[in-house]
């Protein structure tokens, strides 16, 4: 079952001198109910933005963005998102935080589904273990705890995805660990759908089943000169099975940042958008005779 599908499209931002300056360029994407995604790329190549169009905090410049074959409209609950910070509301507390989404669709007179959806958010808090935080404000938390308040948060109201912009990034590493071992439990439990953008290539290549990496380092026939925005230069699949972090210390695991890094991150490696790694098994990609004219 097709969630996510991305057709043909650019964004663009204005600029004060006319031309407009392209970031995403030619996205094709599909992603299915299930799947578990890592998106990585250099700073600034347009991986927030992205989310962005998901979200539908802003449009394509043209293209088609549908969720479960229904275009994209306003942010709403098919949609769940956590960012690296500031995702809860300091003023509530971790079970108001994690009850404001379940609470605006459930008019206040509906006392027994208001008691259940209660229930089920500290069920959701008892399995990452908050249950005895309920009533804490977000500063008593530490990052960790309150990055678990806002995956719960996002969780809740069972969104088509699950988007992620960073979520692990401010933590210490053995609580970032922690963390991505969670969350690799939880997609496994409530079978989500989990787009997780992060700037870490080892994160990226160790979390989920598929890594998509975004760049704006390729080359195509539109010339030497011509201002590309970023795409997918791999899109391919990872491991099936969960893993244990075990696989971190393991020299394949080494060699596949390594490839990473070059094929993404090296602005002097230039692959041609033929050449790039789209060996995952739904990816496509819909090359136009400027980008490729060596098929006509
Ligand atoms: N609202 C905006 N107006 C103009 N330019 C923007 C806007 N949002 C992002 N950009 C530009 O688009 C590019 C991609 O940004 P972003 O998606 O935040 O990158 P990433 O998340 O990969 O670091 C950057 O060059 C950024 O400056
Ligand atoms: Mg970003």
């Amino acid at each position: 079952m097709e969630t996510l599908h991305f057709n043909d499209i650019y964004k663009s931002y204005p600029t004060k001198h006319g031309e407009p300056f392209l970031v995403l360029d030619n996205i094709d994407l599909t992603i299915h109910k299930g799947e578990f995604c890592t998106l990585v790329g250099p700073s600034g190549c347009g991986k927030s933005t992205l989310l962005k169009l998901i979200l539908g905090q802003d449009f394509a410049t043209s293209g088609q963005l549908t969720i479960k074959s229904t275009p994209v409209g306003h942010p709403d609950s098919t949609r769940g998102v956590v960012y690296q910070k500031y995702s809860l509301y300091p003023n509530k507390t971790v079970l108001q935080n994690v009850l404001m989404g379940p609470y605006f669709k459930i008019p206040f007179w509906k006392k027994q589904e208001r008691q259940n959806a209660k229930d089920y958010a500290i069920e959701l808090l008892t399995k990452v273990k908050l249950e005895k935080h309920l009533n804490k404000y977000p500063h008593e938390l530490s990052g960790g705890m309150q990055q678990r308040v806002a995956i719960i948060q996002a969780l809740i109201t069972q969104p088509e995805i699950l988007l992620m912009d960073e979520p692990f990034g401010a933590l210490d590493p053995g609580t970032r660990e922690f963390m991505q071992t969670l969350l690799i439990e939880l997609w496994e439990k409530y079978q989500l759908t989990i787009l997780f953008v992060t700037h870490d290539l080892e994160e990226a290549c160790f979390l989920g089943t598929r890594l998509l990496v975004l760049s704006q380092y390729y080359t195509d026939d539109r010339g030497a000169d011509f201002q590309r925005g970023a795409k997918f230069v791999v899109d391919r699949p990872l491991h099936k099975e969960p893993t244990s972090t075990h696989i971190k210390e393991t020299a394949e695991f080494a060699e596949l940042v390594e490839s990473i890094r070059h094929q993404g991150f090296n602005p002097a490696h230039l692959q041609h958008v033929t050449e790039f790694d789209l060996s995952h098994p739904q990816s496509w990609s819909t090359l136009n005779s400027q980008e490729n004219n060596s098929s006509h």
